[in-house]
């Protein structure tokens, strides 16, 4: 049976008309049009579909939708202000981080969630924080390099 849920997405209250087995996922994807999260594997094992659930990294293709009632879902499209895009988002670009582009979104939204908790991380710390994110273009130095970078300070204020 259908069921109306509502949650923040972005900072935004929305509204919503699920079926009870749908993943977040594609609710984000097909019911609110919200493309950066990726759906890899569906599985739970790549880590394309990553967003964040009241600040926590989480794998929305292994999510059920009627979970987030309430709760607050932070994606790439929601990061930027205005046109001043995240220091995440400006260290991938400027250095390089992405290649095809598709596990982007999800290292994004890993890096943030963990760089809220732990803004000082050594090299091995970040590592650990992007391992559940798969590469396929296998590019994962700059990533980590990036993250780094963002934690520096290079790349503007968290
Ligand atoms: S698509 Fe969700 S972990 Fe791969
Ligand atoms: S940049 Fe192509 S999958 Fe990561």
């Amino acid at each position: 049976m259908s069921q109306v849920l509502k949650f923040t997405c972005n900072n935004e209250v929305v509204e919503v008309l699920i079926d009870p087995e749908v993943t977040l996922l594609d609710v984000l994807r097909d019911k609110l049009g919200v493309m950066s999260p990726k759906c890899g594997c569906n599985h739970g094992d790549c880590g394309a579909c990553t967003v964040m659930v009241d600040g926590v990294a989480v794998k929305s293709c292994i999510m059920l939708a009627a979970t987030v009632e309430g709760k607050n879902i932070l994606t790439v499209e929601g990061l930027s202000k205005g046109q001043e895009l995240h220091p995440i988002q400006k260290a991938f670009i400027e250095l390089g981080a992405p290649q095809c582009g598709h596990c982007t979104p999800g290292m994004v939204m890993a890096a943030k969630s963990f760089l809220d908790k732990n803004p000082n991380p050594t090299y091995e710390e970040v590592k650990e924080a992007l391992a559940g994110n798969l590469c396929r273009c296998t590019g994962y130095t700059k990533y980590v390099d990036a993250v780094m970078e963002v934690a520096k300070g290079t790349f503007g204020n968290l």
